[in-house]
């Protein structure tokens, strides 16, 4: 037998892509390919990229250049790049870059094999009309205690500033009978927590013994598979928090009591103008309801600041808004203009003040960030082990609010969930003791 070739994934981006990866390094086993870590030692180097904001576009450029000398070195090597960039500037790419041998937009990952078979540099960035999950291997790679499984992609919204609805097309849902296959999969290979992914992963709907189902009727039957104790889901749109959904979070144990739920501005004028379709008040209204169904729900979210007209009062607001919420974290970041956006055509807000708007954002994120690890000092929760810490004798894992924590457990074990006591808080992270 010859020796495998090897297959190097770089992933940028968000958890679509992870799993994404995942899922292309299964689809290249059959061809003799085993991953590894070190670009150098590659047949094939895969580039799997991001396009929400312009530093995603500047780091696959730059690593590309990176990459020159391998190439060089062994022209054989094959070059892809895949993800969203792909699919926004296959041909492109292609033009500027002669070191790249073939390019695959998300939605044709399935005919990756025969692309990278193929000689004479291949652009396949169709959106096909057949399931693209549905023609990829099954599930195969080696697992932790964790996995993600996408149920849906792509978006409808077209928020102004959003490149997502360009590089992953519209939106469409896995069939429930599939994803309950595939989660019935990874659970067989270990697996006990199971994040369900989509770009509006709550726009999920399927068909159910005839009947078209929301996300929170697919998370209960999910909850039925014997030996998956947790789900998690993301990313959520407001406006599409279905009352099913907000009922599992009240009804199902399983369904850990996290969600982020971005509402990216508290400006009912900034709102509008990146075509939210939802007003502050609503999203207030709505986690009021959520937090009725489950109290101790932890909520982060996405902003983004110096969006095109944003006022001082509109960033006000924003302000006013996460203090009236209350996040376990964030994220954040300065508008980038994405090419082909609505928002693009709108004159930029000069540096200096996004920049100001940015800090102050996330000090006052970071406040209730610390708040609410303090808060759990002293509680009880579950966690589940995903590695060995850097101490002896100690494990580190997520607890039921996603919050790292490192536990001292001498007889610990990857993939065990451990009811622990909160004993200290740190600015990231929380310490814990098993409850004996
Ligand atoms: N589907 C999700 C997230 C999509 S992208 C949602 O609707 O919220 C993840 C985050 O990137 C977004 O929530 C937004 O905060 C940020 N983002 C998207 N486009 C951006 C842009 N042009 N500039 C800055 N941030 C952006
Ligand atoms: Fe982008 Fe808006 Fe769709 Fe989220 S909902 S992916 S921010 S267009
Ligand atoms: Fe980036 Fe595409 Fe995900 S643009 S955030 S990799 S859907």
């Amino acid at each position: 037998m010859s020796d495998p070739k090897k297959l190097f994934i770089k992933t940028y981006g968000c958890q679509m892509n992870v799993y994404d990866s995942e899922r292309m390094a299964e689809a290249m086993a059959p061809e003799g390919y085993v991953t590894t870590e070190v670009a150098e030692e590659a047949d094939l180097v895969l580039l799997n990229t991001c396009h929400i904001r312009e530093k995603a576009g500047e780091k696959l450029y730059s690593d590309l250049g990176r990459l020159r000398p391998l190439k060089l070195a062994r022209p054989e090597v094959k070059i892809g790049v895949t993800g969203c960039i792909a699919q926004a500037e296959g041909a492109e790419i292609m033009q500027r870059m002669p070191l790249v041998d073939l390019v695959v937009g998300p939605q044709a990952y399935h005919r990756l094999p025969a692309l990278a078979r193929a000689g004479g540099r291949p652009v396949d960035t169709d959106f096909p009309a057949e399931a693209k999950f549905d023609l990829l291997p099954e599930r195969s790679g080696r697992r932790g205690p964790t996995a993600f499984l996408t149920v849906q992609e792509g978006c409808d919204k077209f928020c102004a500033f959003c490149v997502v609805p360009y590089t992953r097309g519209a939106e469409a849902s896995r069939p429930v009978d599939r994803v309950l296959a595939e989660a019935r999969g990874l659970v067989e290979r270990g697996v006990r927590e199971i994040t369900l992914l989509g770009q509006n992963v709550n726009a999920y709907h399927g068909q159910r013994n005839g009947a078209d189902v929301g996300l929170g009727h697919l998370i209960e039957a999910l909850a039925e598979i014997e030996g998956l104790d947790r789900i998690r889901y993301t990313t959520s749109h407001p406006n599409d928090m279905a009352d099913d959904l907000i009922a599992a979070h009240r009804d199902q144990p399983k369904l850990m009591p996290y969600l982020h739920l971005p509402v990216q501005s508290g400006s009912d004028r900034s709102l509008k103008a990146m075509n939210r379709k939802h007003r502050a008040e609503d999203y207030l209204r709505l986690i009021d309801r959520i937090r009725a169904a489950r109290p101790d729900i932890l909520l982060t979210s996405d902003f983004i600041v110096g969006f095109p007209g944003e006022t001082d009062a509109d960033f006000e607001a924003t302000l006013d808004l996460i203090r009236k919420v209350g996040y376990g974290a964030a994220f954040s970041f300065k508008y980038s203009p994405r090419p082909g956006t609505p928002a693009a055509e709108k004159p930029e807000l000069p540096a200096e003040v996004t920049d100001a708007r940015l800090y102050a954002l996330q000090a006052l994120i970071l406040d209730q960030q610390h708040a609410a690890l303090g808060a759990m000092v002293g509680r009880e929760t579950s966690v589940l082990y995903e590695k060995p810490g850097r101490l002896p004798g100690q494990m580190v894992g997520k607890s039921e609010h996603l919050m790292a924590v490192h536990v001292a457990d001498e007889s610990g074990k990857v993939g065990d969930l451990v009811r622990v006591r909160i004993t200290a808080a740190s600015s990231n992270s929380l310490a814990a003791a098993p409850v004996l």
